[in-house]
This record gives C-alpha cells, structure tokens and sequence, in this order.
C-alpha cells in the first residue's frame, strides 16, 4: 500500500512515492535533481523553483501564475507541491489565492517543511526583507510525508528541522529531541512532533491562542534573517532566537536563574554554526527591535513567546 492514513486530518505516510494522477507539479529545484527519473517522465506539467529566500517574494508568485494560467489551470484541479518549507510556503499560497483557490497537496521534502512548514496552512513569502509578510492560511487538503526523501538532505539542512523539533520539545516536554549529530529522525519522531502540530493547530488554526506557542523564538528569529540579508538559515535563526527570548525573559525577571540555566543548558546541545552565534552577538536590541515592530502577532503592544516561570506563553510588552 502507497499511503497510510495516520491522522484524522490529512497527514499521510507515503511509503513508496507515488506520481500524482491528476493536475500540476511545483518542485523544488534541488529536490528534482535528485530525484529526475521519478519528476521528469511523468506527464504532468512540471515547473521547478530554486529554494531561496530571495526568491520567497511575490515576483515568483507571479510566475506560477502564470505557469498556471499558460497550462489552464482549473479550480478544480490540484498543484501537488514537492519541496522544503521555502517551496511549500510559495507554492501554497499561489495555489491559495489563484481562481480564489485550488486544490493543494504538500509533499514535504526537508524535515524542517515535515514537522513544521507543510503542517498547519500558513502559507506566505517575503516583503520587503520582513518574512512571510504576505500569506494566507490555506491548510494543504493532504499532507503526504515520505522519509526517505531526507536521504539526500544535506546536514545543514536537517539541522534547521532540528531547530523546529528542538523548541517542540521545549514546549511540550513529550516531543523527542533531535539527535543533533546528524543521524537522521525515525518515522516515529518525524511524526510525533507534525502530529503534535496538526493537534495544536486543530485547536488554534488561525494563531490567536495556543498555537501561538509555536511562535517561540520566532520573532527575534525573523529579526536575525532579516538583518543578515537571509544570510541566517531559519532553524539556526529560531535556535538563536530562542535563546534571545530566554535572555529577555531573564532580564525581566519572568523567570529565575535556575529555570534560565536549565533552559540554556537544553539549547546549549544546537550545533550553532559560529559565523550565526558571532552575527547574532552582535546586535542590539536597537538592531532588533525596529523588526520585532513589524511582526504579525502584534496588536498596540509588543508580542512575544517567552518563558514565564514554569511555563512558555505569550507576553504582551508595552513600548
Ligand atoms: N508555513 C509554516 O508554517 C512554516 C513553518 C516553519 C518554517 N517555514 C518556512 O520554511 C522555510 C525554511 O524551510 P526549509 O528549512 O525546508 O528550507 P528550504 O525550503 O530552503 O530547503 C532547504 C534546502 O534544501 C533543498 N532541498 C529540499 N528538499 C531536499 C531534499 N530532499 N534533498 C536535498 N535537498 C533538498 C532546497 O532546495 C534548499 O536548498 C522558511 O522560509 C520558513 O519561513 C514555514
């Protein structure tokens, strides 16, 4: 059996990958090249997107609008979108907006995009260097994981999925850790943390309560993308960030040193890539604020994710 059903919801296992019967193809760049037998010989129109950051922006919706348009497209029909989180947020929130929306399926191809970014209907791109300020929620009608899609994965890269797994296990203590010495995730801790994910967002689709909570790191996050030019990697941003907030909380006195060393102590086992630690000690909180300004999750007030004695939950902080 290709699929095993194993959510209420529209998270899949898919054993053995399957060419999709019916609609359009967006693929990662790299992921086709590895992958070239399996996407090139098949009969439904392909279009291939570099996964980068900069290429995150509404220049590159546009051209899947019109790849969608030149191969008539209908609303009817479904774009089966293979790649990271980059892919999958472009792609999901093209498939979300063209002909008021179509059908999406997300073949998730990094673990970050796995346990996170295919999970939950965000979908976005970039604005003018502030991250994912354009988007919708669109929850994918099936999520198909395929492990061994991670095969090719360079180290790097599922680390920034390691990034995602190690805040879920910050948050809620029953999620595994990663193994941060680039053995790859089993199935099983693969989708205990997008299984977590999906429950939260069930409760919380459209971010206004519990899920939240996975926004922990992630403002000071997007602040060290975008101050670095996206030179900063995503997981390594919200590892770092993490740590910020954890900082933060310290300094006003939302927790107590023996929480704060427990809690460094965890995110001291992040193999941080030293040029990111070096970039990220290097800003002010000057540097940082005008970007935690701009995010989403604030209304009058200033919206953080911080540890509070105990616990993780949303601080609201006057300016
Ligand atoms: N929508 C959400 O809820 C959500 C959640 C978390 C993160 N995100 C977004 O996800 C993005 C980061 O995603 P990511 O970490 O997956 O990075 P990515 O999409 O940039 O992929 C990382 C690199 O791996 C390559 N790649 C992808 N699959 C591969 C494979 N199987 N083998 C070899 N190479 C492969 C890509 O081409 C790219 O070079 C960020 O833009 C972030 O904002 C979104």
């Amino acid at each position: 059996m290709p699929y095993t059903q194993i959510s209420p919801d529209n998270l899949e296992l898919q054993v053995n990958l399957e060419y999709p019967s019916q609609g359009i193809i967006v693929c990662d760049a790299e992921l086709y090249s590895f992958h070239a037998d399996f996407f090139g010989t098949g009969p439904l129109p392909l279009i291939k997107l570099e996964a980068a950051e900069a290429n995150k922006n509404l220049d590159t919706v546009n051209s899947l609008y019109c790849f969608f348009c030149d191969q008539e497209l209908k609303r009817g029909d479904i774009v089966h979108v293979f790649g990271g989180g980059i892919v999958c947020d472009i792609a999901a929130f093209a498939a979300s907006t063209y002909k008021r929306g179509c059908h999406l399926h997300l073949y998730p191809s990094t673990l970050l995009a796995m346990v996170d970014a295919a999970i939950g209907g965000k979908t976005g791109v970039n604005f003018r260097s502030f991250k994912n300020h354009i988007g919708s929620f669109y929850p994918a009608e099936r999520v198909l994981i395929h492990p061994d899609f991670l095969r090719s994965l360079p180290l790097a890269e599922l680390r920034q999925g390691c990034a995602e797994m190690l805040k879920g296990h910050l948050l809620w203590n029953e999620l595994p850790l990663p193994d941060f010495d680039g053995q790859l995730p089993t199935v099983e801790e693969i989708l205990s943390h997008a299984l977590y994910k999906i429950s939260i967002c069930r409760k919380d689709p459209f971010d206004v309560d519990t899920r939240r909570l996975l926004n922990f790191g992630h403002s000071f996050a997007h602040a060290l993308e975008g101050l670095s030019d996206f030179a900063i990697k995503h997981g390594d941003a919200v590892a770092l960030g993490m740590n910020m907030a954890c900082d933060l909380s310290l300094e006003l006195d939302l927790i107590d040193k023996a929480r704060y060393t427990d809690l460094k102590n965890t995110l001291g086992l992040y193999p941080y890539p030293a040029a990111a630690l070096d970039f990220a000690a290097k800003q002010s909180p000057e540097d940082i604020l005008p970007w935690l300004r701009q995010d989403k999750k604030n209304s009058k007030k200033l919206s953080l994710i911080l540890p509070v004695g105990d616990q993780i939950k949303a601080v609201e902080i006057s300016l």
